[in-house]
């Protein structure tokens, strides 16, 4: 069914039932009931056809995408708050608009680091393995001993939301001392309370932390942060977590630092090459490997998806959106 009334908008992945029931009383929603990651050619479709996209992170959005001519859409409303799979500088040359969605799923994307943590310095992923094996043989007091977390040293890379809230989690949950860098700081009160204590470089948070979380954007400045040089700078003991993005850190310097014992371990919840990861990561014991799941719970999906239509919303209603990033 047609309604010429509403803004068409073309949402390129399966989203919560109830944001799609939204979605479909308040625009002319073509939705993706079948889940499939959206080509190129759909892409360009979706923007010759339709007034608005409701793309994701799985969507690369890229300057070749949104040069199609003839193009009716005039905002791309992301489901997410990292956008680095859009060619933002691209979108804002041609006059659209590209909304993100922040906040809503900044304790859960925490609460993902908090959790990486953990399971690498305690050996959760390889503690499943082996009971699920069948190898426990039973509790012996020598048997798979990890690392303290509890009063260690949190180093974050980048200040914002989602570290922020790591660092509230890290400091009066575990006691932690927490240590960070970002080159647009937080003022001091607010470092203050949260413990945390800033670093003048980024290398002067890889020598000194026990556990290194990463929660920069991916930009092209952060292209490969974490390469081999900078890794070699982290103590052997130590524990790399990444709940940022994949291409933050360059996967194949990390395999060596880990093959290696340059490190002691790494968790990530995001993956250079996603959704394909380093097969050697695969073997490792001491890595933990998560499918991008930062923001996956009911409540994170639910209120993202609520918050692009609000963008969706006021850009339609002639307004500036709430989340406008372009
Ligand atoms: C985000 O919101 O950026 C999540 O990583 C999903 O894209």
């Amino acid at each position: 069914m047609t309604s010429p009334d509403r803004p068409r908008v073309v949402v390129t992945r399966r989203l919560p039932a109830a944001v799609e029931e939204r979605l479909r009383s308040e625009f002319d929603a073509r939705l993706n009931p079948g889940d499939h990651p959206c080509t190129t050619a759909e892409l360009q479709d979706a923007l010759r056809t339709a007034d608005g996209l409701l793309p994701t992170v799985t969507d690369r959005v890229t300057a070749e995408v949104l040069s199609v001519e003839p193009r009716r859409a005039r905002i791309l409303a992301n489901f997410g708050v990292g956008f680095n799979h859009i060619d933002v500088a691209a979108a804002k040359a041609r006059g659209i608009v590209v909304t993100n969605t922040p906040d809503v799923l900044t304790d859960d994307t925490a609460d993902d680091a908090v959790m990486l943590m953990l399971m690498v310095a305690r050996r959760a992923g390889e503690g499943e393995r082996h009971v699920r094996s069948g190898a426990w043989t039973g509790w012996r007091p020598t048997h798979m001993l990890g690392t303290r977390v509890t009063g260690k040293t949190l180093g974050l890379i980048g200040m914002g939301r989602i570290a922020r809230a790591v660092a509230k989690r890290a400091h009066h949950g575990f006691g932690m001392r927490v240590i960070f860098h970002d080159p647009y700081p937080p003022a001091p009160e607010v470092a203050q309370q949260l413990g945390a204590e800033p670093r003048a470089r980024v290398e002067d948070v890889l020598r000194e932390a026990d556990i290194v979380s990463l929660h920069c954007p991916a930009t092209p400045e952060t292209h490969h942060l974490l390469d081999a040089a900078r890794l070699a700078l982290m103590q052997p003991t130590a524990f790399l977590v990444n709940t940022a993005r994949g291409d933050v850190v360059d996967e194949t310097a990390l395999v060596a630092a880990l093959e290696q014992g340059r490190i002691a371990g790494a968790a990530l919840d995001v993956h250079e090459h996603e959704p394909r990861v380093h097969p050697t990561l695969l073997t490792m014991e001491n890595v933990v490997l998560l499918p991008h799941l930062g923001s996956a719970t009911q409540e994170s999906r639910v209120a993202m998806g609520l918050r692009a239509l609000d963008n969706l919303k006021a850009f339609f209603a002639g307004q500036s959106p709430r989340d406008r990033v372009a």
